[in-house]
């Protein structure tokens, strides 16, 4: 069995549920796609891990946006900017392993992986549901919804 590449901490946790369950998630489909690559699964079944982290993020992004515009989070363009550009590192990388699946999971990759997403949940994510933290009414209501 190999070692997972992430392991979840609560520390991770930013404090909105729903959010915090889709980090979750993120966190568990990086690992299977690092297990993926560790046991040279078959290139459909990598590429299927990577399709759905996309897929997945790209759903997350949108409703991390709609949680600062709803708890009118001043910096809301810049932690945009930043879901845009790990978007576009995210398909970078997904490129670099799709056109060459032959490749060593290099050490690079690895470190990406690692802390790709965790670095913006503990410096980006954490920052704006503390700012955010004083709707949590109305948050509710619209998460629900
Ligand atoms: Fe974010
Ligand atoms: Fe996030």
């Amino acid at each position: 069995m190999n070692q997972p590449l992430l392991e979840w901490d609560d520390k991770f946790l930013i404090g909105i549920d729903q959010l915090d369950f889709e980090h979750k998630d993120l966190l568990e489909r990086l690992n299977s796609l690092h297990a993926a690559l560790v046991d040279h699964s078959d290139v459909e079944q990598i590429n299927q891990c990577l399709g759905g982290i996309y897929a997945r993020l790209e759903i997350h992004f949108a409703l991390e946006e709609r949680v600062m515009r709803e708890g009118d989070y001043p910096e809301y363009d810049e932690h945009k900017a930043l879901h845009a550009a790990l978007l576009n590192d995210f398909a970078d990388l997904m490129h670099e392993l799709e056109s060459n699946p032959g490749q060593e999971y290099s050490e690079a990759v690895k470190g990406k992986l690692r802390h790709w997403l965790i670095d913006h949940i503990m410096q980006n994510d954490k920052k704006m549901a503390v700012l955010v933290a004083d709707k949590p009414a109305k948050l509710v209501t619209q998460l629900g919804a």
